[in-house]
C-alpha cells in the first residue's frame, strides 16, 4: 500500500515540536507493515539541502503567484516529495513566523499551495506513484483534503489532529483566492464563525480522524479543550480514534546515544550517574544530594511552564536543582532568567533548541517535569522514560496515559513509572515536587522507578499497527464503494 504523507514539518530536517518527530518516525515503523509512505513536505532551505538525487517531478509557473518545483527524493531513509518554492519557503524566520515570531501574512497562501498540490500528488499526478490514502497532519495540510474531496480522482483521506489549538484560520474574503468550488464555502466545509477554518474544513473533508491520544480524543469534544472545533469534532466522533504516538527508539536510545557522555543501558544502570555529573558542570551548577529536575519545552501557557517558574523557590528549598531548556514567550524567558539569576546554585537556564542538550538533559536529570494544561500526546515523557529520568506530568491527555503514578496500587504492582498531579496549578505541582522528594529519598523506591520507565515499550510497535489497520480499513471501503 502506497501512502502520501502530508506534513510542514519532519524531522531531522525541520522541527519546532513533536509533529516533527512523528511524522519522521511513523513512515519508517509502517515498512514493516507493507506501507510504502512517501512524505510531502514544504521546500524549506533546509529541507532542499538534504535531499539526495533530488528529481524534478513537474514545474509551476505560477503557483498562488510564485513559480515552484516539485522535488522527489530521499533523505535519512525517508522518501520524500518536496515543494521547492523560494518565495514561500526561503525565509529567514521559522517554518510559520518570521525572527520576531510573528505569523508571516502570507501563511494562508504557502499552506494552501502546498496542500493543493498535495491534492495533485494524491490525484495521480506523479507518474509510477500513486497513493491509495493520503494522510494530512495539522492544519497546515489540512486543506488538502478538502482539495481532493473537489478534485476528480478521490482517494481516502486521514487527518491527524497533532494540536486542536493551532487551527488556520484566515479571513472569509480570501476563499476566492483558494481555487475552490463556491460550494467550499459552507458550514460542513471551510465556514469556521464567519472566517475559514483550514483544520476545520480537514475535519469536514477527512474519511478518518485521529488524534494523538485516546484521551485527548475524549477531551476536544468539550468546549474547553475544543477550543471552538467541539461541534465538528462531536459531529465527527463516529470517525475518530486516538492513537497514542510512539517515538524513534533508535534516535531514543540511551544506549547508543551519540550525544551523552556515557552510554548506558537498563542493565547498566550505573552507567548512568556519571551523565548527571557532567549535566550539572555544563550547566555551572554545583553537585548536590537532592533530585535534579528538569524541563525541555516550549515556554508557553499550554505546556504550564508559568506554573512552575511560579514554584521554583520549592526546588530550591529541597537543595535541588532545576535545569530548564526551551524558547517562547517573553514573559516566561524572563522568568526563568531572573529565577537563575536569584539562585544561580540552583537554577540553570537555556533558552534555545539544541536537539543535542535535550539529549544530554534526558540522560542527566533524575526527574523530568512536564506540568501541561493540556497535553494531545507529549513526547517528552516518553523520551524521558526510555531514558530513566523519571517523568512528573500534569494528568492531562496524551500524559494521563503513558505514565503510570506512583500510588500505592502502582508500586506495589511495580507498576509505576512517574508521577501524574492534578489540580494542574501551582498547589498541584507543589504537592508533586514534594512527593518526588520523599520518593527520590527511598533509593530503592526510585529505581524501581526508573528501572520500569526504561523497560516501557513506547516504540510504534503498537501504535504503527493501528494506523495500518485504519488505512486498511479505509481502502477496503473504498474499493466497496468503488465497485
Ligand atoms: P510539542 O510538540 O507540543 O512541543 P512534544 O512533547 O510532542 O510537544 O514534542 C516536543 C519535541 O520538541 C520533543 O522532541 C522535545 O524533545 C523537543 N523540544 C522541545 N523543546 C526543545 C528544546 N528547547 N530543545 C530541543 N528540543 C526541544
Ligand atoms: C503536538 C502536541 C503534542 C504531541 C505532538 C505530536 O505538538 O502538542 O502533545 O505530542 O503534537 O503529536
Amino acid at each position: 500500500m502506497n501512502v502520501l504523507s502530508v506534513t510542514a514539518e519532519i524531522f531531522p530536517f525541520v522541527k519546532t515540536g513533536g509533529l516533527a518527530d512523528v511524522a519522521g518516525s511513523l513512515p519508517k515503523a509502517l515498512k514493516s507493515h507493507g506501507i510504502r509512505t512517501r512524505t510531502l513536505v514544504p521546500g524549506y532551505r533546509s529541507v532542499v539541502e538534504a535531499l539526495d538525487g533530488a528529481t524534478p517531478m513537474a514545474r509551476y509557473d505560477c503557483l498562488f503567484g510564485e513559480g515552484a518545483t516539485l522535488l522527489a527524493g530521499r533523505a535519512d531513509g525517508l522518501e520524500l516529495f518536496v515543494l521547492d518554492a523560494p518565495g514561500f519557503f526561503y525565509r529567514a524566520g521559522g517554518p510559520y513566523t518570521d525572527e520576531h515570531g510573528v505569523d508571516y501574512p502570507d501563511n494562508w497562501k504557502r499552506f494552501a499551495a502546498f496542500s493543493f498540490v498535495a491534492s495533485q500528488i494524491a490525484s495521480g499526478f506523479v507518474q509510477h506513484w500513486r497513493p491509495d490514502i493520503i494522510h494530512a497532519h495539522d492544519w497546515h495540510a489540512a486543506l488538502s483534503l478538502v482539495y481532493v474531496k473537489y478534485a476528480d480522482a478521490q482517494i481516502p483521506g486521514v487527518l491527524t489532529v497533532h494540536n486542536i489549538a493551532f487551527q488556520g484560520q484566515f479571513p472569509a474574503h480570501l476563499f476566492s483566492e483558494l481555487g475552490l468550488p463556491n460550494e467550499a464555502y459552507s458550514v460542513d466545509c471551510l465556514e469556521y464563525y464567519g472566517d475559514l477554518g483550514y483544520l476545520k474544513g480537514g475535519l469536514q473533508a477527512a474519511d478518518a480522524i485521529t488524534v494523538v491520544s485516546p484521551t485527548y480524543a475524549r477531551e476536544i469534544m468539550s468546549p474547553i479543550f475544543g477550543m471552538g472545533l467541539e461541534g465538528v469534532m462531536n459531529a465527527r466522533h463516529d470517525d475518530v480514534v486516538g492513537i497514542v504516538n510512539g517515538i524513534d527508539v533508535d534516535v531514543w536510545d540511551p544506549s547508543a546515544d551519540p550525544y551523552i557522555a556515557y552510554q548506558y543501558s537498563a542493565r547498566t544502570p550505573l552507567r548512568r550517574p556519571p551523565n548527571r555529573e557532567a549535566l550539572l558542570e555544563l550547566f555551572g551548577l554545583p553537585p548536590t544530594s537532592g533530585p535534579v529536575f528538569a524541563s525541555i519545552n516550549r515556554l508557553t501557557w499550554q505546556k504550564g511552564m508559568d506554573l512552575l517558574a511560579a514554584v521554583v523557590d520549592e526546588i530550591v528549598a529541597m537543595d535541588g536543582r532545576l535545569i530548564v531548556h526551551g524558547n517562547g514567550d517573553a514573559g516566561i524567558e524572563h522568568a526563568f532568567l531572573d529565577a537563575a539569576r536569584r539562585f544561580p546554585q540552583h537554577i540553570a537556564v537555556w533558552l534555545g533548541y539544541e536537539e543535542p542538550v535535550a539529549h544530554k538533559i534526558h540522560a542527566g536529570a533524575d526527574a523530568m517535569l512536564v506540568p501541561s494544561r493540556f497535553e494531545p500526546c507529549g513526547l517528552t515523557q516518553l523520551y524521558a522514560l526510555r531514558y530513566g529520568c523519571v517523568p512528573i506530568v500534569a494528568r492531562t491527555g496524551g500524559l494521563s496515559e503513558t505514565i503510570i503514578d506512583a500510588n500505592v496500587a502502582g508500586l506495589q504492582a511495580q507498576a509505576a513509572t512517574g508521577i501524574q498531579f492534578s489540580p494542574i496549578d501551582t498547589d498541584g505541582l507543589r504537592l508533586a515536587l514534594r512527593r518526588a522528594l520523599k520518593l527520590y529519598r527511598h533509593r530503592r523506591i526510585w529505581e524501581g522507578l526508573q528501572r520500569q520507565g526504561m523497560k516501557t515499550d513506547s516504540s510504534w510497535h503498537l501504535s504503527a499497527a493501528r494506523y495500518a489497520e485504519l488505512y486498511g480499513d479505509l481502502t477496503a471501503t473504498d474499493m466497496r464503494l468503488a465497485g
